[in-house]
């Protein structure tokens, strides 16, 4: 199939990958030069593991190409996803103007039918106004094109995206017609074992899939968060609790695991747009309320350990902050717990050396420059860089390099042996025999 992707973010460009990946000639769509012209040197402009050789590949076999102008590809084209951000406006609901630029433009240059699929995170009824800016641009035209748009939303994890595409647990599409129905299964059929993975529904129905789906897991995520903080009151590991309502089958394992709160581009402004659509319909979305209001705090949970043990001043204090990502696997750090743990300790007097595997340039660009002008944070290349003469290791994301360290050779490099643990990393007896003062979320009763 001819294929066009317009916008070559995470989604974008792994959806364009993996299109290509499967025979498909696919022309992927931005209005960022630079990360056009970069693409063509074989650049990337996001982290994602295994998508560099995909890229390469494809391209190579002449089925991957990039342009920044929508008007040269859209002739001739099969299917025509969006996938434009869809980030928070000023009132937290999802700012549709670059979906809805975008399908002025579809409509500006449509000249044959093509399935319009909305990838890209939206509201309820969003499918509605971008068929109408597409007939808008028709009429002007006075062209009687005809043309379907389908919702076909991602859940793709940033991390794990292409293995998230390529096998995924189930494609949702929600179409209105039988013809754009089809279309899109026969291009998704290859990539599910299981014909019944793919799930047809109405397209209010899958937009509405989407915002729910992140709303589930974020809800399972504060609620953790909450029981854990509610553990260190009371004396209890949240470990054990947490294994012990994991082995239950209704429940499960996934996104119980309590930490420094939720981050990304993704949790944070769907949950926030799904409470102002439930405002628009009247409704009060308590528990979506409860959700966020919880993961915000959270937040702040890994410093306030820090100011109970040292107190709220901590000038002359130096501290090795390990994980800026939102989450391993991904260079991300859009609402990423690191940055409000950052901003704490600086405001609190402490100077911070950091480290994160794959976040290092992006932190240098979107991180205060005065911060590194004023020698409050320094950001290093390697993972040992960190301690030498810190007071304490904060451990924020669990990259798989953090998950078993070699404790002799800190313990041989910091100052003082103490380790603030976001992510609940290792074992508390461990770290006693070990020698550190071990801090994690959820786990004071363990913390001797
Ligand atoms: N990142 C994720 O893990 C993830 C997962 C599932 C769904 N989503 C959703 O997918 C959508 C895209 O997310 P993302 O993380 O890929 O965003 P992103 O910010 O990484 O990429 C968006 C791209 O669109 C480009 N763009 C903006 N306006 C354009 C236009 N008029 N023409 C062409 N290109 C344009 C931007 O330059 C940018 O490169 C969002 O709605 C998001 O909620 C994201």
């Amino acid at each position: 199939m001819k294929i066009v992707v317009i916008g070559t973010g995470y989604v974008g460009l792994v959806t364009g990958a993996c299109f290509a990946e499967r025979g498909n000639k696919v022309t992927c769509v931005d209005i960022d030069d630079t990360k056009i012209n970069n693409l063509h040197k074989g650049i990337l402009p996001i982290y994602e593991p295994g998508l560099e050789d995909l890229v390469k590949t494809n391209v190579e076999q002449e089925r991957l190409f990039f342009t920044t102008s929508i008007a040269d590809v859209i002739d001739g084209a099969d299917l025509i996803f969006i996938a434009v951000g869809t980030p928070p406006g000023e009132d937290g609901s999802a700012d549709l103007q670059y979906v809805l630029g975008v399908a002025s433009d579809i409509g500006k240059h449509l000249t044959d039918y093509a399935v319009i699929v909305d990838k890209s995170t939206v509201p309820v009824g969003t499918a509605d106004a971008v068929t109408a800016k597409i007939q808008v641009e028709l009429d002007k035209r006075k062209l009687d094109t005809t043309f379907d748009v389908v919702s076909n939303p991602e859940f793709l994890k940033e991390g794990a995206a292409i293995e998230d595409f390529m096998r995924p647990d189930r494609v949702v599409i929600g179409a209105a017609s039988d013809k754009a129905a089809e279309i899109m299964n026969d291009l998704y059929k290859s990539f599910v074992p299981n014909y019944q993975d793919i799930i047809i529904m109405g397209i209010r129905d899958a937009e509405m899939t989407k915002y729910t789906a992140n709303s589930m897991l974020a809800t399972k995520i504060s609620f953790m968060n909450e029981i854990a903080n509610l553990c260190d009151i009371l004396g209890v590991d949240v470990e054990n609790v947490r294994q012990g309502i994991g082995s239950d089958r209704r429940i499960g394992f996934s996104f119980i695991y309590p930490g420094c709160g939720y981050g990304g581009s993704c949790f944070p402004k769907d949950i926030q747009a799904l409470i102002r659509t439930a405002n628009s319909a009247n409704y009060d979305a308590i528990i979506l309320k409860a959700v966020e209001q919880r993961n915000n705090l959270q937040k702040y949970r890994l410093f306030e350990k820090i100011v109970d043990r040292y107190g709220k001043d901590l000038s002359g204090m130096t501290f090795a902050l390990w994980g800026l990502s939102f989450k391993p696997g991904t260079d991300d750090m859009r609402e990423a717990p690191s940055k409000i743990i950052l901003h704490e300790l600086i405001a609190a007097g402490a100077k911070v050396v950091a480290y994160d595997p794959a976040s290092i340039e992006i932190a240098r660009k979107e991180l205060p420059k005065e911060w590194f002008e004023h020698g409050h944070l320094k950001l290093v290349e390697h993972q040992y860089e960190v301690f030498p003469d810190v007071d304490a290791l904060v451990l924020v994301t669990d990259w798989k390099s953090f998950n078993t360290p070699d404790f002799e050779r800190m313990k041989d490099l910091m100052k003082s042996h103490v380790i603030f643990d976001g992510r609940n990393q290792y074992q508390p007896k461990l770290m006693h025999k070990l020698g550190f003062s071990y801090l994690s979320i959820g786990r004071d009763a363990t913390n001797g």
